[in-house]
């Protein structure tokens, strides 16, 4: 009996051993490749303050500058890699790049900076420990608390004129990507001690659960507000297929926003707020086998298609869009370990994700981004199946999350 005990032990240990490698060598296969991508990238750059975003349609590489809102993805990403690797380049390019938004800490033109900060300064922060990245991310959140207003309880998104499609032109816009930059506003709370910034998240997303969900838990791309009453003026889309559609990157961009304010929060609305919009997009009927959604979840079924249509670009093809896939993964294994009841299954669609988009989105058509076949804005016929940055920075960050929860197995 003892004999066969030690038998048994003795076979579970070496299949767990063995799962172990295996997840060894696939995260040590994915950093390789990114390294070499990135490390391209880097030697692209020909002027500091230029940072990759994108292969153009002339197949070179598209550059922004610091207020762009991409600008803090390709720091963020080599932070990553310097957290994956080790490697001292990686961290020296990391704090080089990262420096080149020291500008935009006052920056208060639209709700970006959350990302734009809390990617390069903020990962920087949380692996050096460097006091002057507190200050600048505090001076951040300060920026973008002026975009507070206390009628709405949002947060501005954007200030430009503009409006839809079909002719609705916005007062207060605020898209369901701003439940991002509240990372930056927790941050700065813990930091400077001051309440304010937490509070502002806290109720920013509040009011967006309020707000911008539809009853089976899609969100809405955009919610104008009155900014006398603050009434919502109307739902519509801006980056979607339609204003009853979803867009993919939308329901990505509320998944990861709530996931991140239960964590920050422990506030169980926020938790099954999150939940029910992970439940939404993993089961999907129109969700890919291979989990990587459309560009629109609604893209090919034509009783969404909008009124504009003739001014969309063609649909024949029903794009991938991998960016929203990469901050699904990242949020899913957050949410794996807030989760009592359904922790399991979103950890185990995490990595089946993760697989899948190792093995068939990685970058073939070009040297210098880790995955391709992400949609930017296809109604704008802008970054339409391309490489993007912020695919790539979700990606790492999903492949950081799922290398410490392999390592504490
Ligand atoms: N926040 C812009 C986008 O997701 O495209």
């Amino acid at each position: 009996m003892k004999q066969l005990f030690i038998l048994f032990a003795a076979i579970i240990l070496i299949v767990l051993q063995s799962c172990c490698n295996t997840d060894k060598a696939f995260i040590e296969d994915n950093v390789q490749f990114a390294e070499q991508q990135l490390n391209n990238a880097v030697n692209a750059i020909e002027k500091d303050g230029k940072f990759p975003r994108s292969i153009k349609k002339d197949r070179t590489v598209g550059f922004v500058g610091a207020y762009d809102w991409t600008s803090g993805f390709f720091p963020g990403s080599l932070w990553y890699l310097y957290e994956l690797s080790g490697n001292e380049q990686w961290k020296q390019e990391a704090q080089r790049t990262t420096h080149w938004l020291e500008k935009i800490q006052h920056f208060t033109g639209n709700h970006d900076i959350g990302f734009m900060l809390s990617c390069s300064y903020g990962n920087g922060f949380r692996l050096t420990n460097n006091p002057d990245y507190q200050t600048i991310l505090i001076n951040g959140a300060e920026s973008l608390s002026t975009r507070y207003d206390s009628i709405t309880k949002v947060i501005r998104s954007w200030d430009f004129k503009g409006g839809t499609k079909d002719g609705h032109v916005w007062q207060y816009p605020v898209i369901i990507d701003n439940m991002m930059n509240l990372e930056l506003l927790f941050l700065a709370s813990d930091f400077s001690g001051n309440e304010k910034y937490r509070n502002i998240a806290i109720q920013h997303a509040n009011t967006t659960i309020k707000n911008h969900f539809r009853d089976d838990f899609s969100t809405y791309h955009v919610v104008d507000y009155d900014t006398i009453s603050g009434a919502i003026r109307g739902r519509y889309t801006h980056q979607g297929l339609s204003h009853e559609s979803s867009w993919a990157r939308g329901q990505a961009w509320g998944l990861y926003g709530y996931t991140m304010c239960a964590r920050e929060t422990g506030d169980a609305s926020f938790l099954q707020q999150a939940e029910h919009i992970a439940d939404y997009i993993m089961h999907h009927p129109n969700l890919p086998a291979d989990k990587v959604p459309l560009w629109d979840y609604h893209a090919k079924d034509t009783t969404f298609y909008p009124t504009w249509i003739e001014k969309l670009p063609p649909l024949t093809e029903a794009w991938r869009d991998a960016s929203a896939a990469t901050i699904t993964c990242a949020a899913l294994f957050d949410l794996s370990q807030l989760s009592e009841t359904k922790g399991a299954d979103y950890y185990q669609f995490a990595e089946r994700l993760l697989h899948n988009l190792s093995q068939h989105y990685r970058s073939t058509s070009n040297k210098y981004f880790v995955l391709e076949h992400s949609v930017g804005n296809l109604p704008s016929n802008s970054e339409v199946d391309v490489p993007i940055n912020y695919a790539d920075y979700y990606y790492l960050e999903a492949l950081v999350k799922f290398k410490n929860l392999t390592s504490s197995k």
